[in-house]
């Protein structure tokens, strides 16, 4: 039976304690120039219905830099795109292939695949969860702060996958998450009662007043760009400079990418000394290179 990785809480929290552990270390082996090729040989096949830049770079270079090799796919040119049921790929691909990443529009495609698969199955996101993003965003919170558990996490904007994907971290890694979305956008009640670490507030500035962590992502994820009240709803829920002045000294930004400057982010606070956006993007290569070699060995 292979192990899955579709949410954060597959893993135990040891597990994902550990992996952040050794992602921070093929980092320094990256940089040292030591070799640390784990997974020669093992194929990585990627299947995205949905764009993308960092999860495709951070996995298909993360698979050379551990010694094997990965195989694009998208629905456009394969069977997929012409009405393979997802359940005959998954049996196939896993004939043929060692690990699969998948990001779909729907988690529930997701689910699907691994539950036909006898190989591991990663999600590189869905319109619920991406849990691969959020070892990153630890790893970046590791590495800054020292430690999660016990910290206060604000996090302003769409209750999206983000959003839940943070709520489903605060519970296995024990950090406070304060939420400030507009009414109509808050996170799904699914994740929310799962958790009894969120507290929702009435303002950005609440969430993030003494805040050691805040975070936020676009006000239109993929498929929600035609949803053209956002712009207004979410007016008053940018991330300035001003508004990260409310939390602790040592705050630290984060924002998964891509930013819409204007939007969600003003011109500057990308740039701004606190953000460390570019940081937790370079994190994504070696938090999935640790979690391929997991899966993998
Ligand atoms: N943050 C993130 O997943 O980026 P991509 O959509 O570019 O992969």
């Amino acid at each position: 039976m292979s192990r899955h990785f579709l949410r954060l809480r597959d893993f135990s929290v040891d597990e994902l304690n550990n992996l952040i552990e050794r992602a921070i270390e093929l980092k320094r082996l990256r940089h040292d120039g030591s070799p640390h090729q784990t997974c020669a040989n093992k194929t990585l096949a990627m299947i995205f219905e949905l764009s993308s830049t960092r999860t495709r770079v951070a996995f298909e270079a993360g698979i050379a830099q551990l010694g094997g090799q990965s195989i694009f796919l998208s629905p456009r040119d394969t069977q997929l795109g012409r009405g393979e049921p997802i359940k005959d790929t998954a049996r196939v691909l896993a004939k043929m292939v060692d690990i699969v990443m998948i990001r779909a529009k729907d988690q529930a495609t997701i689910d699907e695949y691994a539950r036909h698969s006898d190989i591991p199955v990663i999600n590189g996101m869905s319109n619920e969860l991406h849990p691969c993003q959020l070892l990153a965003d630890i790893m970046t919170i590791v590495e800054s702060q020292g430690e999660i558990e016990g910290r206060e996490v604000a996090f302003v904007g769409d209750g999206y996958n983000m959003c839940q994907s943070f709520i489903e971290a605060s519970t296995i890694f024990g950090f406070d998450l304060k939420v400030a979305t507009p009414l109509d956008y808050r996170p799904s009640a699914k994740y929310v009662k799962c958790s009894n670490h969120v507290e929702f507030m009435d303002s950005p500035s609440d969430a993030v007043l003494n805040a050691d962590v805040v975070v936020t992502d676009v006000w239109s994820s993929m498929g929600h760009e035609e949803d053209t009240h956002r712009v207004k709803a979410f007016d008053g829920f940018q991330i300035t400079s001003n508004l990260l002045d409310k939390a602790k000294h040592d705050a630290i930004f984060l924002h998964c990418l891509p930013a819409h400057r204007g939007e969600e982010v003003d011109e500057y606070v990308l740039d701004d000394p606190r953000s460390l956006v570019w940081e937790e993007s370079g994190n994504r290569l070696h938090s999935q290179k640790a979690l391929m070699e997991f899966l993998l060995n």
